[in-house]
């Protein structure tokens, strides 16, 4: 209930996303987007960004010669997103699309991608949209395909959780104040991926393990 109360406020003030997403995440987020896209986004490849935001990684994804799709529910957040393609001249690289994840069925066709990334959304999906989404991603992969989710987790060991909390509850409040801008952790996605058919090859985490990343190939 918070978090879709924050995610309603976000959606009205999407100009403040930006720097909220910054300082809560600890710039995790931008950092491990700098990773995928380092990492896992070559040249040739055509993108898929499930839950775009502000188009950050969709832009970054473009700047390496991608051809990117990126859909967002919020068109508040798509308009930001419009502004800042349009300033880096990459109009032509990336298609902005306003729908819900729960219309990629109609939305694309089967093999058409060859990475699929999302950051900091998988946290707001319910346990059966997980799986709509892993199920639709697997579909519209091709052969060999990546999905790559990153987002924030709860630290596995206790003194990492609660040196975590001890940071996060406060710079939480801040950013809040500041930004309207908060996030919520992700419970097991190895779980969800593995079922709908993907094979994991690579979780990292970060900072006191509450950023993690996970890949998993179509086979
Ligand atoms: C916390 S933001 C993350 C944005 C961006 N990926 C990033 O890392 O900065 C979550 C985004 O997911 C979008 N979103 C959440 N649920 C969605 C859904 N079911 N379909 C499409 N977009 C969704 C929200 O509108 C919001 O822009």
């Amino acid at each position: 209930m918070a978090s879709y109360v924050f995610m309603k406020i976000l959606e009205s003030a999407p100009q403040r996303y930006d720097m909220g997403i910054n300082l809560i995440s600890f710039g995790q987020d931008r950092r491990m987007q700098q990773e995928i896209v380092e990492e896992y986004v070559h040249e040739s490849n055509k993108v898929l960004e499930i839950g775009c935001g502000t188009g950050t990684l969709a832009i970054s994804c473009a700047k390496k010669g991608a051809s990117v799709v990126a859909f967002d529910k919020s068109s508040q957040m798509l308009a930001i997103a419009e502004r800042k393609v349009r300033e880096h001249n990459l109009i032509e690289k990336i298609q902005l699309e306003e729908m819900g994840a729960i219309e990629m069925e109609k939305a694309f066709n089967d093999n058409t991608f060859d990475r699929i990334v999302s950051t900091l959304v998988f946290s707001e999906l319910y346990a059966d949209e997980q799986k709509y989404v892993l199920s639709q991603a697997y579909r519209i992969l091709r052969p060999n395909g990546l999905i790559i989710i990153a987002d924030e987790v709860k630290p596995r060991s206790s003194w990492k959780h609660i040196v975590h909390s001890s940071i996060r509850i406060p710079l939480a409040l801040i950013t809040y104040l500041l930004t309207q801008t908060s996030t919520k952790t992700l419970e097991d996605i190895k779980g969800p991926m593995t079922n709908a058919g993907f094979k994991i090859i690579c979780e990292r985490r970060s900072f006191i393990d509450s950023f993690a990343l996970f890949v998993g190939q179509k086979e």
